[in-house]
């Protein structure tokens, strides 16, 4: 049978006290909302309905992907509603998968389970046991054990309120049920909302199998309505992050203190120190090391590159053997050849760096192209930008550039020249040759420094 998958979005999460809407919040560097479809997208459903209202169009622009089908809630009047909005353009003969974007943390295995036992005739949800259910609806069984219904938290007794299996959120069924019970919701509760969780009580009178499965996992049924919740996902996703990069053999100084924002791949032998943060698509090659609190996006770092602390990388790629930092910059496309090394307070951006080339103190480098083994002394800038464009450097291999030394672009170096310290360089330099290009330095013989004036005395005023 096709699934039509509705994922409920709507809600502003007034509990997170924030401007942001509550599914756009961000959860290991990305939306909540953006993990909730990752895990409908895996299931290949016909057709993902993402009911949204709170925050509506700032929300459909955080995903322009094409394969979504967006349902407009204009009122938040509960769950039951926003499912109500969407079932209109979902099959009967469909079998409906309901997420929450607000329940993140939710693995794939889990939906399947879900989904397979919600075919044919049945109701399904995913249920959790937790030590503190406060929040939850909690799920009412018969003696028996089945689920009769499901009690909102607003709603529930002293005695309903002191059970610890609660409601997920996440259910399946057939659409034609679904439809059916949608249609006879009433918003006579505590809240005054059209509940979701009505319909399983519908079902249960109606002789319906109602399969509450619980999971083993509690913590992938983490509801996210507070910052706390939120604080609280983000260890349990970074534990799982930090786990899964031991388990391919990293080893991580302390996995409480890393931070994994975006997707991940390594060779043999990475070491990971405190503090480090990961963004992006990152790829780290055999012997990768990155020491404490350097952040690292976008980047490829080759084997044996050796970041050093509080270095910030961004959109940058390195070859074998590099050396980065302590303290360094590296922006988009900073591209670097084998061994070379990038010392403190050094910034690179979009600029070839030949093999075995230094850069080691206080200096940037920007739209240049650096040949092999060149030394760049401490303090050395390409002034790449005239105010309106900007131009390249251009440098030989074996060039060596004196301290402080300003490249005003366009400005090409030839290979194995020698750049005084101090020079301004405006006109190209010759190959092999010592350009100096800064006032000589001549002596004033004589000279006296000046000396102070001697104050006027005081004169008595006031009497
Ligand atoms: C809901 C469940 C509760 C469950 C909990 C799990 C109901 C009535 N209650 O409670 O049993 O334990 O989730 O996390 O279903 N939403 C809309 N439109 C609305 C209202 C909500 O789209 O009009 C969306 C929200 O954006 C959110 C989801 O539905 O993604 C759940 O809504 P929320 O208000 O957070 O419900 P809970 O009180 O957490
Ligand atoms: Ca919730």
């Amino acid at each position: 049978m096709p699934i039509s998958i509705v994922v409920l979005a709507a809600g502003q999460g007034k509990r997170m006290h924030s401007a942001l809407p509550k599914v756009l919040q961000p959860l290991a560097g990305r939306a909540l909302l953006a993990h909730v479809l990752e895990r409908a997208r895996d299931l290949n459903p016909a057709a993902i309905h993402v009911v949204y209202g709170h925050g509506g169009e700032r929300v459909r622009e955080a995903f322009p992907e094409s394969d979504l089908s967006w349902v407009l809630q204009e009122r938040q009047l509960g769950t039951g509603h926003a499912v109500a909005q969407a079932a209109p353009l979902i099959p009967d003969d469909h079998d409906v998968l309901i997420l929450c974007g607000d329940v993140p943390l939710v693995r794939g295995a889990t939906l399947e389970r879900l989904l397979a036992a919600g075919r044919g005739t049945s109701l399904a949800l995913i249920t959790a046991v937790l030590a503190d259910p406060s929040g939850y609806g909690r799920i009412v069984r018969s003696r028996a054990g089945v689920v009769e219904r499901i009690v909102e938290e607003a709603d529930a007794s002293a005695e309903e309120r002191a059970i610890d299996e609660v409601n997920t959120g996440l259910m399946s069924l057939p659409a034609a049920q679904l439809k059916r019970w949608l249609g006879a919701l009433r918003n006579e509760n505590a809240q005054g909302e059209y509940y979701l969780t009505d319909i399983i009580s519908m079902a249960f009178a109606e002789g319906v199998d109602v399969l509450g499965i619980r999971t083993d996992g509690p913590e992938e049924a983490l509801g996210i309505n507070d910052k706390r919740q939120l604080a609280d996902a983000e260890r349990k996703f970074q534990r799982a992050a930090a786990e899964a990069l031991m388990e391919r053999g990293v080893t991580v100084a302390d996995p409480h203190r890393i931070d994994i924002r975006g997707e991940v791949t390594v060779g043999k032998d990475v070491f990971l120190d405190v503090g480090v943060v990961l963004c992006g698509k990152v790829r780290l090659d055999d012997g990768v090391r990155i020491e404490a609190n350097a952040v690292v996006t976008d980047c490829t770092l080759g084997p044996g590159t050796v970041v050093h602390p509080f270095s910030v990388l961004e959109g940058a790629r390195t070859s074998e053997r590099c050396e980065i930092g302590p303290f360094a910059r590296l922006r988009p496309g900073a591209d670097l050849a084998e061994h070379v090394k990038i010392g403190n307070y050094v910034e690179v951006k979009n600029s070839q760096i030949g093999a075995g080339t230094k850069i080691n103190h206080l200096s940037y480098i920007g739209d240049a192209t650096v040949g092999e083994n060149v030394n760049v002394g401490a303090g050395t800038i390409t002034c790449n930008y005239d105010g309106a464009n900007k131009h390249r450097t251009t440098i030989g291999d074996d060039v060596f550039i004196g301290s402080g030394s300003m490249l005003v672009a366009p400005v090409t170096i030839g290979a194995g020249a020698t750049i005084g310290a101090g020079s301004t360089l405006n006109k190209d330099a010759p190959a092999g040759e010592l350009t100096i290009a800064r006032m000589r330095q001549t002596t004033i013989e004589g000279w006296r420094r000046p000396t102070k004036k001697p104050k006027p005395a005081k004169r008595d005023t006031d009497r």
